[in-house]
């Protein structure tokens, strides 16, 4: 649940979000109100959008976590993930290459990236361990952290990595943006803490 009263007066945040099958408009309610907050419809692969709400809103974090992904469907329509996944990243990070203006990315990627862990093993994957995706999904996600990287090496951009395990899907999330950033509309971070 994105609650913009815990980030203070001085965040302003920007969610884009496209409103896919699995988002809910309701996870937003609670920030609606604020002054400092502002939902848009769209759709992180289209550039002149990105531009646009980069430069008019002053964005300087980016936190990415939109995305599809639910692995099940990336079997039938793997070209979406693509898509949606990879080319929708790669559109942000040219963003932040044109634009100049990004202090911080956060890319919210997933622990799949390292494809399944021995069910004997007593540690899972370390942080450096190979990148092993074993579906379209995971492969999706792990084609849009080399992108990230590549951007962050080529362009020297800053980029915050995740590989999350799991949310709490409880409090549904944010695809976006603060001070903006952006963030999607389902989990409660603590902006203090990137
Ligand atoms: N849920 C988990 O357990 C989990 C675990 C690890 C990583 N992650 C990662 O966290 C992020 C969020 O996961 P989730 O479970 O909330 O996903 P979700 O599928 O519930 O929500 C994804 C959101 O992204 C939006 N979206 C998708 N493509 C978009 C596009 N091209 N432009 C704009 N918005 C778009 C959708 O409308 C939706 O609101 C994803 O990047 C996912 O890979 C999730």
């Amino acid at each position: 649940m994105l609650q913009i009263g815990s980030f203070g007066p001085e965040y302003k945040i920007v969610v884009l979000d496209k409103l896919h099958y699995c988002s809910n408009l309701k996870n937003l309610r609670p920030s609606q109100s604020s002054p400092n907050f502002k939902f848009v419809k769209g759709d992180i692969a289209s550039a002149d959008l990105v531009n646009y709400l980069l430069i008019t809103e002053s964005i300087d974090t980016i936190m990415h976590f939109a995305a599809q992904t639910h692995v099940d469907n990336s079997f039938g329509n793997s070209f979406e993930f693509t898509k949606n996944n990879i080319y929708g990243t790669h559109v942000l990070r040219q963003a932040c290459k044109v634009t100049r203006q990004i202090r911080r990315f956060i890319h919210v990627s997933t622990d799949e990236v390292y494809g399944e862990t021995d069910e004997d093993a007593v540690v899972g994957n370390h942080e450096a361990s190979q990148l092993l995706p074993t579906n379209p999904y995971s492969a999706t996600k792990a084609g849009a952290e080399m992108l990230v990287m590549a951007y962050g090496r080529s362009y020297g951009l800053p980029v915050i990595t995740t590989r999350l395990r799991s949310m709490d899907t409880k409090h549904p999330c944010f695809s976006a943006a603060c001070n903006g950033s952006w963030c999607n509309n389902k989990h409660q971070f603590d902006l203090g803490g990137w």
